[in-house]
């Protein structure tokens, strides 16, 4: 493994993703320094809060001390200026799933950071290597999608763009080892491995509800028990959010042109409605 120790990374996006990933980079003793980036001083204070309270549960049960959850809290700076960003080895960005804002957060950083910054984006399901067109230097573009709740799972799904170097995969995978998590590669289709597969099952798990098949207990605890899957479809859809859920349908459904991936009608209305899931306080469950 090349040196990784003493590295800067940053995080452009502080919402559920953005701030569970500061989290796990602040948690690895190779990481120096970790700049995480939003619009403004509220959202920055939400994220300082969540951190807080997630490093706080993982000292209850004794991972570890307090006083290391604050040393790894302290390595986080939170920032407006995307500027400070600079030096980074790894910028993750992680921002709502829209390829014109990644596009201008990626020609950003393309003239801030050095040709040796590897670009990576947490998009779901967004192609890698049209967000790589934004950029002059499209080899270090790549994808790096974390799993909600980041600091709790493992996988760190790594995709290739059509232009993404090999060192910078190389280098990336080590970074992914470095915190603790399993990286697994795949090329870059839409909804790539993870979503192509898991969104469709949540999908039809909605269209079982809509056509009065069974409670939205009964589709959980069907798939809980029946399956072994942590949690059912539909409380997994609350956690993702109904409206991240739609957005990777639709890719999806662009993507291959196949009915298949058509939009569960019940996931539209309960978007209009504002039920969004966990951060809205209601989608499936009530929170
Ligand atoms: N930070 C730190 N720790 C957390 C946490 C967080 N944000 N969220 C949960 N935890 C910890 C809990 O403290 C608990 O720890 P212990 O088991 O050591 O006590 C553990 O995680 C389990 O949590 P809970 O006891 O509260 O609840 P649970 O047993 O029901 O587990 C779960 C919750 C980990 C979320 C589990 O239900 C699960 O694995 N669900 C599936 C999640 C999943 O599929 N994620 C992928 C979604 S897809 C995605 O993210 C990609 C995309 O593009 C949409």
């Amino acid at each position: 493994m090349s040196n990784q120790t003493n590295k800067i990374m940053s995080v452009i996006g502080s919402g559920t993703m953005g701030n569970g990933i500061a989290h796990v980079f602040a948690m690895s003793s190779n990481i120096e320094q970790v700049f995480l980036v939003d619009l403004n001083d509220e959202i920055l204070s939400k994220a300082q809060s969540i951190i807080r309270k997630n490093l706080d549960r993982q000292v209850n049960k004794g991972i570890f001390s307090n006083s290391d959850s604050n040393k790894f809290y302290d390595k986080i700076i939170f920032t407006t200026d995307i500027e400070k960003t600079n030096s980074s080895n790894l910028v993750v960005e992680a921002v709502k799933e829209d390829l014109d804002i990644k596009k201008n957060i990626f020609s950003k950083l393309d003239k801030i950071t050095s040709s040796q910054t590897i670009l990576a984006t947490n998009t779901s399901s967004i192609s890698i290597s049209d967000i790589a067109m934004a950029t002059h230097n499209q080899g270090n573009v790549i994808g790096m999608h974390f799993m909600n709740p980041v600091p709790v799972m493992k996988l760190v799904e790594i995709i290739k763009g059509k232009n993404t170097d090999n060192s910078i995969v190389k280098r990336t995978l080590d970074y992914v080892s470095s915190i603790n998590k399993i990286a697994v590669e795949c090329n870059d289709s839409p909804g790539f491995v993870s979503n192509r597969i898991l969104m469709p099952m949540i999908n039809e798990a909605a269209f079982t509800y809509m056509e009065g098949v069974a409670t939205v207990d009964a589709i959980d605890q069907i798939m809980k028990l029946g399956m072994g899957h942590p949690m059912g479809p539909l409380k997994l859809a609350d956690l993702i959010g109904i409206d991240v859920c739609v957005s990777i349908m639709n890719v999806l459904f662009e993507g291959f042109k196949d009915e298949k991936y058509r939009v569960c009608p019940i996931l539209e209305t309960m978007i209009k409605n504002g039920k969004l899931g966990v951060k809205s306080g209601e989608g499936f469950y009530k929170y």
